[in-house]
């Protein structure tokens, strides 16, 4: 017969999840949308910053979700603005289409939900807009939910703390078997937000600060001294570059030509200076074919260039002024000079704005 195992007295082996834990509740960042350690936060403020920060910095974060909240302080106010508001209010914060969803969610949050987000990963996938990551975030913060959230900080540490060698994005399933791993029942929301701030902190990309990490002694990859080499990463295909031009014109009153892009695509419903096609570079005669009205067009000196996800866009831009006869026969709307600056412009845009205004002066400095 087998000797029943020695009892052995199992050093207290203090989880992961409560190292970190006991960390926040000292080293919590301070953020607007946030709630204080060990309390649940308002499920809007939290799915509004939740969408606002996919793609986007904190820092640029923080005033748009301030204004957000002071013109739409529910869900029900947002799903009531006109969707050009939001639109509006959304420019320069890039990726558009998460502008439309976001009216899309406050609309069935509204309609659907009598203003009341679901509390489960499930019900919250439901809605448009939101996806795996912001479901998870939503059910953990404002809901208490048993949920693990992972964004690219916590893609990080979890590679770091399991040392796992696979390259990204190949070992996403192990990393998400592996942060399951650590999630803990109570307080799954701070963990959460923990993990976020541990990544942007302390375990950053470049030279983390190990010395200060509350997770140091667990940590495996830095056992192994390679928390730096960390995740690695398939090696990036190189951004295809697309040309084209921008159409600056004004009429004699001074008011601009501008036209609201196609609903669906890229920057879909935001405003544009009237632009040709984006692709293969070509001669100014090809582009002046695109041109919005005939005029005597001048071409600006210097390129205007904007990188986008999947592509770098490199623009001239032609600028004219426009007799009666082409303005009134001109697609588009024209805008007053000094209300340009309130319409909803893209960050590109509002580089071809700036940058054919260079020496006109007024305009300059104006935009938000
Ligand atoms: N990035 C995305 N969501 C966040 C959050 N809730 N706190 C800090 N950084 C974040």
């Amino acid at each position: 017969m087998a000797k029943p195992a020695a009892k052995t007295k199992a050093k207290a082996t203090p989880s992961v999840a409560s190292h970190l834990l006991a960390w926040y509740d000292r080293h919590a960042r301070r953020l607007p949308w946030r709630a204080r350690p060990g309390e649940l936060s308002d499920p809007y403020a939290v799915w509004l910053s939740e969408i606002m920060l996919q793609q986007t910095t904190v820092a640029a974060v923080g005033p748009y979700f301030q204004r957000f909240l002071a013109r739409w302080p529910t869900v029900a106010a947002l799903a009531a603005a006109p969707i050009d508001d939001v639109m509006r209010e959304w420019a320069g914060l890039g990726y558009y289409s998460r502008a439309r969803n976001l009216h899309a969610c406050a609309v069935a949050v509204a309609g659907e939900h009598g203003g009341t987000f679901p509390d489960t990963e499930e019900g919250l996938r439901a809605l448009p807009g939101i996806g795996p990551y912001t479901a998870a975030a939503i059910a953990a913060i404002a809901f208490g939910r048993k949920a693990t959230v992972i964004d690219g900080n916590v893609d990080r540490v979890v590679t770091r703390l399991f040392k796992i060698e696979t390259p990204l994005p190949a070992s996403k399933p192990e990393i998400r078997a592996a942060a399951e791993t650590l999630t803990p029942d109570a307080r799954a929301g701070d963990f959460a937000q923990a993990m976020m701030d541990l990544g942007a902190t302390i375990c950053t990309p470049k030279r983390p600060s190990c010395g200060r990490c509350p997770l140091e002694t667990m940590c495996a990859a830095r056992a192994a001294g390679i928390e730096e080499a960390l995740p690695k990463r398939a090696p990036k295909k190189e951004r295809p570059v697309r040309h084209g031009a921008c159409f600056f014109v004004s009429r004699a009153d001074g008011a601009l030509l501008l036209r609201k892009r196609a609903a669906k695509g890229l920057l879909g419903g935001m405003m544009e200076v009237p632009t040709t096609p984006w692709g293969a570079e070509t001669g100014d005669d090809a582009l002046l074919a695109h041109a919005p009205l005939k005029a005597k067009w001048k071409k600006r000196p210097g390129l205007v260039e904007h990188t986008f996800t999947h592509f770098h866009l490199i623009l001239k831009v032609f600028t004219a002024e426009a007799s009666a006869k082409e303005a009134a026969r001109a697609e588009g709307v024209w805008i007053a000079e000094e209300d340009v600056g309130g319409e909803a412009l893209p960050s590109l845009m509002r580089k071809v704005v700036e940058h054919a205004m260079l020496d006109a002066g007024p305009l300059f400095g104006k935009l938000k």
